[in-house]
């Protein structure tokens, strides 16, 4: 990856993971196109980081997602990262769970919105040098926790998604390439007062950047490699080790 002529799509830019990945791209000479959902983060990120090209986009609304790539047509992004992403706890076990989100919000976040974006995006990403599209997946798309279900499952899924896309673009010849990205437990808002070992987003940022510029299709981030391991050796082992954190 030349960063100079890197032209890079971020997703959920303005905090977190996101943020950490946007600093460290333009830090490195990418020109940088980064979202967030609402207009007040992402006012917040223009003040912190003016050279990159906010806007706002929530990635469940079909509507958005046409707007998104309107917007980015003919400015040759070639560095597309899913980064945005929500996790919350169900327990469907519970009579009067009261789901502040529901099921299909939370798919259409993490699931439907980078899949239908990738559609979108790959006939402006086809002619460029160096392309390569980034999905965020999670540890826990290796082995699920107890507490989230449904974002495990949208995480899972989206690895099995990433790997059938990087097989079909292999397959039609186009040089696309394509990298999974698993963090661990990252100090971020998402994981704000739960959790322990968690590490910096800046840390994870640096992996996935060094991932990304050694063209790697699979990144295991911190824990994230051991745990992929012990999920070879013994899947039941990795399962119970993660179940109830
Ligand atoms: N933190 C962890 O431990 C961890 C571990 C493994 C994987 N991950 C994954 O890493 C990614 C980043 O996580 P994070 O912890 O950095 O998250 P975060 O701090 O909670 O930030 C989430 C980002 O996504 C944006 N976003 C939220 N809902 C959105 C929507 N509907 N459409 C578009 N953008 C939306 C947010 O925008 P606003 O600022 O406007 O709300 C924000 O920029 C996610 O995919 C997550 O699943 C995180």
């Amino acid at each position: 990856m030349k960063w100079h002529q890197t032209n890079a799509l971020v997703t959920g830019g303005t905090r977190g993971i996101g943020r950490a990945l946007v600093d460290l791209l333009v830090e490195k000479g990418a020109a940088v196109i980064a979202t967030g959902r609402t207009s007040a983060s992402v006012d917040q990120a223009r003040q912190a980081c003016p050279q990159v090209n906010w806007l706002v986009f929530d990635q469940s609304d079909e509507n958005q997602r046409a707007e998104l790539l309107a917007h980015v047509q003919g400015r040759g992004v070639n560095l597309l990262i899913h980064n945005a992403g929500v996790q919350q706890l169900h327990d469907f076990t519970l009579k009067d769970e009261t789901l502040h989100f529901s099921t299909e919000l939370e798919t259409a976040i993490n699931f439907v919105g980078p899949v239908e974006l990738t559609r979108g995006m790959l006939p402006h990403m086809r002619d460029q040098a160096d392309a390569r599209v980034v999905f965020v997946t999670s540890g826990l798309a290796l082995a699920p926790k107890r507490s989230s279900p449904v974002y495990c499952a949208n995480k899972a899924g989206l690895r099995s998604f990433a790997k059938s896309l990087r097989a079909q673009l292999r397959h039609a010849n186009l040089p696309i390439g394509v990298t999974e990205a698993l963090p661990p437990l990252v100090d971020t808002d998402m994981t704000k007062g739960r959790g322990r070992g968690k590490i910096s987003p800046q840390a994870a940022a640096s992996q996935i950047v060094r991932g990304i510029e050694s063209g790697k299709s699979e990144i295991y981030v911190g824990a994230s490699a051991l745990l992929r391991v012990i999920s070879r050796i013994s899947p039941a082992l990795a399962e119970a080790i993660m179940i109830n954190r």
